[in-house]
């Protein structure tokens, strides 16, 4: 008995990698080949199914504590999970607004995975890919080179780093050191009625409050009126609070309604306020010939938050955060104890990312973005984000047409608002 089995009280050493790798490649080509297989026919299965009574039981059950063949495990997971999806990656699904995934993302998941880097940060390649996708996201945008960013879940989190920096730059104190209770007079956000929720829970996890983001009318088209903006900033003012930050929202989830950006760009820089643009849905318009003319003003920001896991597909989960005072981004969240120095060489030596968010793991998602953005080429993003705009005013007139149905909202982009005109479509059914 060696050394370590004796510490081991006479076990033999416990690992989870396979008892027959030979086994595992094996079924890991069939797991390949169903995924092919299981995308190649997404259009001849049904959007969505609802998961059967009889199959919830399989959520139920306790945890496993006795191994199974892996074999036994895929079995399970095709029959009771593959076989009912959100269904957003098939090509009828309209249900929310989101990405549909692409095949390349999930094999750059997957290796992700196999390769396991954590990115935090580190000298490794890993580290240098995760910038060098944030470096094209700035490119997409128009943000300088000197701009910094960080890729994240999703929006909900981008906005919430881009808000958190608006924050602290803004707050005329140290809020990191003194907290928000130090702030001299209160802080207020702005952006329109549409504004999506995730905002309301960053201002309240930033302990500034839900009042603190003050939902401004919007035209006839949804976007943000610039001059009730104006009349509010200067109410604020007389009463005594901070105006801190413009949120433009390059593409509400509601209607797909673009605010005016060069106009917010210069309200900004006339009260001396922070712009932050939500770009979740819209902020790659930037990159399609045809209609980045919708987003211009953009690379005027500040801050923008972006969803690879929208217009690039990327499977989920990807964001990205963009800040283009780099020292104020890693100045909101660096923290550097001492289990997390950097050395002069070796691994510890490359940049730490953790320093630019609140997460200190963090997945190598610049991965599944990277593959799909070299493999297609950015200017076939572009065309695609044409092509589905395109696609979405084609729906827009054939609903004009339809006297079934009506227009909820003008199209913008990619949404399409309509009704069905109930009492009319009731009696076309009963006819
Ligand atoms: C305009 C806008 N902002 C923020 C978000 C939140 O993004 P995520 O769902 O990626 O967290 C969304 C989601 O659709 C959105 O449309």
């Amino acid at each position: 008995m060696d050394a370590l089995q004796k510490a081991l009280s006479g076990a033999p050493e416990e690992t989870l990698d396979p008892d027959d790798w030979t086994d595992v490649q094996a079924l890991s080509h069939r797991i390949l080949d169903d995924a092919v297989d299981y995308l190649r026919g997404v259009r001849e299965r049904p959007v969505w199914e609802d998961v059967p009574a009889e199959i919830k039981p399989f959520f139920e059950a306790p945890l496993p504590r006795l191994p199974a063949p892996l074999a036994e495990v895929y079995r399970d997971v095709v029959a009771n999970v593959m076989r009912y999806p959100m269904g957003n990656v098939h090509p009828r699904f309209w249900a929310w607004y989101m990405g549909s995934s692409n095949f390349t993302g999930a094999l750059g998941d997957f290796l992700a995975a196999i390769q396991g880097s954590n990115l935090g940060g580190g000298n490794h390649a890993a580290t240098y890919m995760d910038q060098q996708v944030v470096d094209w996201c700035k490119q997409m945008v128009g943000l300088p080179v000197s701009a910094s960013g960080t890729l994240v879940s999703g929006g909900s989190m981008a906005n919430i780093i881009g808000l958190t920096v608006a924050r602290n730059v803004k707050a005329g104190i140290d809020v990191r050191e003194h907290g928000v209770a130090a702030i001299e007079k209160p802080l207020r956000f702005y952006g329109s009625d549409q504004i999506h929720s995730c905002h309301r829970k960053a201002v309240e996890a930033l302990g500034l409050g839900n009042r603190a983001l003050r939902r401004i009318p919007t035209d006839g088209e949804y976007r943000i009126d610039i001059d009730a903006l104006r009349a509010a900033i200067a109410q604020d003012r007389a009463e005594g609070n901070q105006p801190a930050c413009l949120i433009g929202t390059a593409g509400t989830v509601n209607t797909g309604a673009i605010d005016d950006l060069q106009a917010l760009a210069r309200l900004a820089a006339e009260e001396d306020l922070w712009f932050h643009v939500d770009g979740c849905i819209g902020a790659l318009i930037a990159i399609a010939p045809k209609n980045a003319y919708r987003v211009a003003g953009i690379a005027h920001a500040d801050s923008v938050a972006l969803d690879p896991h929208k217009w690039l597909h990327a499977p989920f989960e990807a964001g990205c955060a963009l800040i283009r005072d780099a020292s104020a981004h890693r100045d909101s969240f660096a923290v550097t104890p001492e289990y997390l120095m950097m050395t002069s060489r070796g691994l510890a030596s490359g940049v730490h990312l953790n320093d630019y968010g609140f997460q200190t793991s963090r997945g190598f998602r610049a991965l599944k973005i990277w593959m799909s953005l070299k493999e297609h080429g950015g200017d076939k993003f572009g065309r695609l984000i044409d092509q589905n705009i395109a696609q979405g005013h084609y729906l827009s007139a054939l609903v004009e047409a339809e006297p079934l149905l009506e227009l909820a909202a003008p199209t913008s982009i990619n949404i399409v608002c309509y009704l069905a005109l109930q009492p009319q479509i009731s009696s076309a059914l009963q006819r």
